[in-house]
């Protein structure tokens, strides 16, 4: 496996293969993962990026809201998913509170992500106090990803994850936070859950590549949630999910039927077992003082 990729670049060639791919209209395709395993289904799926979103706190810890999740625990995740990922980048997700109170603190965080979780970019959700966040973290050689749209992080009630950008006011927030962020020197940027419309003049006014998730056909790529898309999470998801597998079926089917076959004696059969040489249990059994 290849080392991570250092970048000292800001914008967008710092990330070359998705600059590139927004240069010749190519969609980039991002999905997010969170393990080894799914890094490498990702990977072998030929995804161009791979995400370990903070959405683990919700998909993977089990935790009610993206701001549970620490920099610890997302960095274990991390580290897992560079074990998987030697093709394509690898972008870590600063958690809540780990960049916002100060520059240092971002500085601090995003080299954590790098250094510890071999990543090639960091993603952070916000303009506005952000954009210092931004420069600072771009300033000392690691890629940024910006997030506009909703944010997660700021969602403190479960009615709180509904679409951004319906009004002119916040159509025109959005679009004009994506183009700050660019300026502070993002390499990328997310745009989740805004109209089309939306989304597609703030990609038109950005140059670096802009990925979408509910964000309509208008950007230069998509990113969803990898236990969304394969169907491996329960209970409801958002109407900008389609789901291509049912992954939690599947496996729940492949364990109620190997619980089924324990408990018939069909399962373990003799192709699963090892075999003793009769004059070795013999002796087991002669020592051990049985017949
Ligand atoms: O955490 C995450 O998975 C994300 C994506 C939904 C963009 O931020």
């Amino acid at each position: 496996m290849s080392a991570p990729v250092r970048h000292s670049a800001a914008g967008s060639s710092a990330l070359p293969s998705l600059a590139a791919a927004r240069e010749r209209s190519t969609p980039i395709v991002m999905l997010t993962a969170y393990d080894y395993p799914t890094a490498r289904i990702a990977q072998a799926a030929g995804v161009d990026v791979v995400l370990v979103g903070d959405s683990a706190a919700n998909v993977v810890l089990g935790y009610p809201s993206t701001r549970d999740i620490g920099v610890d625990e997302l960095l274990v995740l991390t580290r897992a998913a560079r074990r998987a990922v030697d093709a394509i980048p690898l972008v870590g997700d600063l958690p809540f509170g780990s960049y916002e109170p100060s520059d240092e603190m971002a500085v601090a965080t995003a080299r954590r992500f790098v250094d510890e979780g071999g990543c090639d970019a960091v993603k952070l959700e916000g303009a506005g106090p952000m954009l210092s966040r931004v420069r600072a973290i771009v300033a000392a050689g690691i890629p940024v990803i910006g997030h506009v749209g909703l944010l997660p992080q700021s969602v403190v009630t479960p009615d709180g994850y509904r679409a951004q950008g319906r009004d002119a006011g916040q159509a025109l927030g959005i679009i004009g936070d994506g183009v700050a962020l660019e300026a502070a020197g993002c390499a990328a940027l997310i745009v989740e859950a805004v109209p089309e419309a939306v989304a597609a003049i703030l990609t038109a006014r950005v140059s670096i590549p802009v990925i979408g998730i509910g964000a309509g056909a208008g950007t230069s790529g998509q990113v969803l949630v990898f236990h969304d898309l394969l169907g491996l999470g329960e209970g409801h998801v958002a109407k900008f999910v389609e789901r291509y597998a049912e992954g939690r079926q599947a496996l729940e089917e492949g364990a109620r039927r190997w619980a089924d076959d324990v408990r018939a004696g069909r399962f373990p059969r003799e192709e699963h077992t090892y075999a003793i040489a009769p004059e070795a249990l013999a002796e087991v059994n002669q020592r051990l003082g049985r017949e």
